[in-house]
């Protein structure tokens, strides 16, 4: 029989897991969370390997909460605390890991009872008390230097999740295109979506009035947080004064540059760009290769409108063709309706 060594246990006082997945929230605000943990660590000497209240911090795939994040729980206290921001992560290490006493507004879910939490490892073994060092702010902007063996894994598995976060996800160029209907109700749907998970998120028209008021327009007014912007004159297939239009379009377009470079959105929607690229109004290679230039890495791009031109499917990461199969106008004479068509 093989003979298999016992690993040795570092004993430490408690574990903390932040979560970032990125769904209950930014995954850069874990890595904030974990880095100031690491820096109080420092501050307080708890990151050292023979500290038996040293404190291990682990960023951590989805604890299965996935909203209001960041989500952190202190083990062993099985105590998870929900909406963590700088503030309340300070709070937390200097009432709870060092004081004890867990930061009640903070906790959405206990796993054992209040009181009846697994005792403090450090007691039970009769270590030396906890003998916190002064508090105080720390120093902010320096690059973190790793003291200990214990720190410079922790680092190491930071920059690992970081870099597997950063593989794992990108901005994708999202078409919706083809005769049918539904190409810019299924972009505000993906709107929606990412508006529910505290996304940044905007909308840029390029021809619909500018004073239109559609009821997605009033919907994101009444939701709040919405960037919409309109700028176009009413455009329809019978509208004449083509080159009010398309010069309308080419300035909001110069709008939406100005959006995408600094507007710091994750979901993005160019609702009818199409037709600047499928009616020359654009140079649509010169749109494109600035496209690919400037847009930000994660930005999540929709794109909708009949006649997407070929380059721009070559493009995009995911293209649907709307395609019509039975119409109440065509079919019953039913006209547009509030709440279904605007
Ligand atoms: S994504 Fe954070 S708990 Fe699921």
């Amino acid at each position: 029989m093989v003979e298999k060594s016992v690993p040795n246990m570092r004993h430490y006082g408690r574990q903390l897991f932040v979560c970032n997945h990125g769904d209950c929230a930014p995954s850069e605000e874990a890595e904030r969370l974990h880095r100031l943990v690491l820096e109080r660590n420092r501050q307080q000497g708890l990151n050292k390997l023979r500290n038996p209240h040293r404190i291990k911090c682990t960023l951590a795939d989805c604890l299965g909460v996935c909203q209001g994040g960041p989500i952190l729980v202190v083990y062993p206290d099985g105590i998870w605390y929900h909406g963590v921001d700088e503030a309340g992560l300070e709070r937390i290490y200097r009432e709870h890991l060092i004081g004890g006493r867990p930061v009640e507004e903070l906790i959405f879910h206990r796993h054992f009872p209040e009181g009846k939490e697994p005792a403090y490892a450090p007691d039970v073994r009769g270590d030396e008390a906890l003998t916190p060092a002064p508090w105080g702010p720390l120093e902010k902007g320096g690059e973190l230097q790793p003291e200990s063996e214990d720190a410079a894994g922790e680092e190491a598995e930071s920059r690992r999740l970081a870099a597997r976060r950063r593989r794992k996800k990108k901005g994708l160029v999202i078409v919706n295109t083809g005769e049918g209907k539904g190409k810019t109700t299924a972009a505000l749907g993906i709107l929606t979506r990412a508006w529910g998970r505290r996304m940044k998120v905007g909308v840029v028209q390029f021809l619909k009035h500018e004073s239109a008021r559609f009821g997605e327009i009033r919907a994101a007014e009444r939701m709040g947080d919405i960037d919409w912007i309109s700028g176009g004159d009413g455009w329809t297939w019978t509208s004449s004064d083509m080159d009010e239009t398309a010069a309308r379009a080419r300035r909001t377009w110069t709008v939406c540059q100005e959006r995408i470079l600094n507007g710091g959105y994750d979901v993005l929607i160019l609702d009818e760009f199409t037709y600047l690229l499928h009616y020359g109004w654009l140079d649509g290679n010169e749109a494109l290769a600035w496209l690919e230039a400037n847009k930000p890495p994660l930005l999540h791009l929709v794109i909708t409108g009949r006649y997407a031109p070929r380059n721009l499917v070559d493009f995009a990461d995911l293209v649907t063709e709307m395609r019509p199969i039975k119409h109440p106008l065509e079919e019953q004479g039913i006209r547009a309706q509030p709440g279904i068509e605007f």
